[in-house]
């Protein structure tokens, strides 16, 4: 009875930590989707693969190992870029820095 017992919790802790790498995953997966719905903001100007064209290419753009650089331009904008910090929430924009640095984007080949 005791080692029943014991035995459904185990079940059940497994059962969590499932629920949790599940849910985990569910979540990057989320993030991937929102983080490509938005670069549509900036395909415009940096290529729908990131390739570049009226601004610099951001596949294979070493800046992007600069998070706060990366942020700044973002947010801040430029005399040429145009400022997202207001339009764009703090999450959207971590979403959108992570698909740049994802395969995807960096799949472009110059
Ligand atoms: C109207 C055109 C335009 C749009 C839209 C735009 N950008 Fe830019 N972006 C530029 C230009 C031009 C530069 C280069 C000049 C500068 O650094 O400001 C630039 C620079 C950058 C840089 C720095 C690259 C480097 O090598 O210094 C990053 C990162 C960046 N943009 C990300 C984005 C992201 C992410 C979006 C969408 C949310 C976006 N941009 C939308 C025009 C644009």
């Amino acid at each position: 009875m005791d080692r029943e017992v014991a035995g459904e919790g185990r079940r059940s802790i497994i059962a969590l930590m499932l629920g949790a790498l599940l849910t985990t995953q569910d979540a990057a997966a989320a993030g991937d989707a929102l983080g490509r719905a938005l670069y549509t903001n900036c395909a415009p100007c940096h290529g729908r693969s990131g390739e570049g064209g009226f601004a610099p290419a951001l596949a294979h753009n070493p800046h992007l190992a600069d998070p706060r650089y990366v942020l700044s331009k973002i947010r801040r904008g430029s005399a040429v870029m145009p400022p997202f910090g207001e339009q764009l929430t703090g999450r959207e924009i971590a979403a959108v820095v992570a698909f740049l640095r994802s395969p995807e984007l960096q799949a472009h080949r110059p």
